[in-house]
């Protein structure tokens, strides 16, 4: 019974959701701070410590990822997406995921928002800062 109309129809919709998918309205986006001189450790991870590291620290990770060293950061986690492009925040995974642009990647889940806070436009801009000074 397979019939060529659905065949491409099928095919044609996985095509548009994964175009969908792969390609985040970055216009969206808030900018990226203008301060110099971003450090993971300075700027970063205090943020990180309130509103990620209760899911992605140490013990039992949420999808293998860790918040709580740069490299592990940077690396990403079950995905196996790098989270953090250095120099390149608009292509960076985490800055799609915090700035809410991918359905259902959310970060901080939206359901958990009352516990572990939303980051703030300017927060999130900072950590645009730090990616785009090549996350040091
Ligand atoms: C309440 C728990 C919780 C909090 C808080 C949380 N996350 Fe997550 N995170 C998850 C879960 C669950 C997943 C897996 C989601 C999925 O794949 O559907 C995930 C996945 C991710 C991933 C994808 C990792 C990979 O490569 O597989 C990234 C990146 C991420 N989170 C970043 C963050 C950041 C940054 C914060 C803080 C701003 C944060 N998360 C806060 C639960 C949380």
């Amino acid at each position: 019974m397979a019939n060529k109309t659905v065949v491409i129809g099928i095919s044609s919709l996985i095509l548009s959701i994964s175009a969908f998918a792969a390609d985040p309205d970055i216009s969206k986006l808030p900018p990226a701070a203008k301060q110099a001189g971003v450090t993971f450790e300075k700027d970063i991870k205090p943020l990180f410590e309130t509103s990620c590291l209760k899911c992605h620290g140490a013990e039992k990770p949420k999808s293998k990822y860790r918040v709580d060293s740069r490299e592990a950061a940077i690396k990403g986690g079950k995905s196996d997406e790098a989270a953090v492009i250095a120099g390149k925040s608009e292509k960076s995974p985490i800055i799609h995921f915090i700035a809410d642009l991918v359905e259902d990647m959310e970060m901080p889940p939206k359901d958990k928002r009352d516990k572990y806070p939303a980051l703030k436009p300017d927060q999130i801009g900072l950590i645009r800062a730090w990616i785009d000074q090549g996350a040091k």
